[in-house]
């Protein structure tokens, strides 16, 4: 009989990135064992580290070195001696752009033992999904600066959003929708942002023509974060531009109880490069180092990798086993009022695994 091997390109990065990396690659390897497949991990040192040294994020065939692997597995980049912006453009967008990974799909689950900070919710109350557009939107580079140092000085950037880019988001969350509750909800500003807005809203309303039997809303983004807040359960599928995704998608975990629980997956649902998943949070470098960060976000974004190359039954092992371990605080993080350290949070995945 062969064995499924799947090839893993390994970004650690920055700060946690590393230490939650390894957390997540042992509870992976765990689940080969178990589910009798194989994992081929490749790892690259590419950080803000790495540009210390050499002064680029990523070799410049970067690109065509991951390519050749079936998913990416990344930790989080971000350092202060880097800026944000250097960290950000030189190494994860180019990866989400050349590869085209244009569909970020971050679920948002309240768990059994994780304290919600919204009074009286259940987990009933929050479980959906953000699919936020990855490539274009709000994120470009068409844009510049005049006069820059004198009293005249200005900066002007363009928001590029194309049909093919609109509605191939829209069709991923419709699809989604139709495997969840069917519902879907639209974050649009048309009232406000009067060209790129209202064309965003004619696509939504030829997604439904295209996807009948989905219930949808849309609400403008303002008064949506107050919905996030207000009523979370109104949401199954929220389907959002790049910068909204973006917020959207670090509010949604936030009610859902913490950043460290939350996962991402960067995709090319046409299969023709590999995917991304990574944590939604940072480098957290106020607890790097200390062997304390949580875990989870990269353990459910494992899943999510696993769950794309085809090992469902692994992927719903490790999330029955990672809800399991939400439930005592001698297994919880400290982020989730927890005492474990992020090797004895692991440890308790593994024996709730069995
Ligand atoms: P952050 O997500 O790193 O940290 C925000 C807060 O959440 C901190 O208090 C941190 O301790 C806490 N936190 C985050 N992950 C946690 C975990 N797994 N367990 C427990 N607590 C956790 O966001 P911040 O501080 O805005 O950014 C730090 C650096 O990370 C910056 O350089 C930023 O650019 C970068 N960054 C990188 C991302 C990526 O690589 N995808 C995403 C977001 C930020
Ligand atoms: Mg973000």
């Amino acid at each position: 009989m062969t064995q499924r091997r799947h090839s893993i390109a390994v970004i650690p990065g920055d700060g946690i990135g590393p230490e939650v990396i390894e957390a997540g690659q042992r509870v992976l390897e765990a689940l080969a064992d178990r589910f009798d497949f194989a994992l081929d991990w490749t790892t690259f040192d590419w950080s803000c580290e790495r540009y210390a040294e050499t002064g680029t994020m990523m070799p410049e065939d970067g690109i065509d070195q991951v390519r050749a692997h079936d998913a990416i597995y990344l930790g989080a980049v971000g350092w202060p001696s880097v800026p944000d912006h250097v960290s950000l453009w030189g190494l994860l967008i180019p990866l989400r752009r050349d590869l085209d990974l244009y569909a970020n799909v971050r679920p948002v689950k309240l768990f059994e033992g994780v304290t919600c900070p919204l009074a009286g919710r259940t987990p009933d109350d929050i479980d959906f999904v953000v699919v936020r557009e990855n490539v274009e939107g709000e994120y470009s580079k068409i844009g510049g600066r005049l006069y820059e140092g004198t009293e005249h000085e200005a900066a002007n950037q363009v928001a590029m959003f194309t049909r093919h880019g609109t509605d191939r988001i829209m069709d991923i969350a419709f699809e989604l929708a139709q495997t969840r509750r069917k519902h879907v909800t639209s974050a649009t500003k048309s009232n406000g942002i009067v060209h790129t807005m209202p064309f965003w809203d004619e696509r939504f309303e030829a997604a439904k023509t295209r996807h009948p039997g989905i219930d949808t809303a849309a609400y403008h983004i303002d008064i949506l974060t107050a919905h996030f807040v207000l009523n979370p359960d109104r949401f199954d599928v929220v389907v959002a531009s790049n910068l909204f995704g973006d917020i959207l998608s670090d509010l949604g975990p936030a009610i859902a109880g913490s950043i460290g629980i939350a996962p991402s997956a960067n995709l090319n649902p046409a299969r023709t490069t590999p995917s991304m998943f990574e944590p939604v949070h940072g480098s957290a470098l106020d607890i790097a180092g200390q062997g304390i960060a949580n875990p989870a976000a990269a353990i459910w974004s494992g899943a999510m990798m696993l769950d794309h190359l085809g090992e469902t039954a692994a992927s719903d092992a490790v999330m029955s086993a990672l809800a399991e371990t939400f439930k005592h605080p001698e297994t919880r993080t400290r982020d989730l009022g927890g005492t474990a350290s992020t090797s004895e949070a692991v440890d308790a995945v593994l024996k709730a695994m069995g």
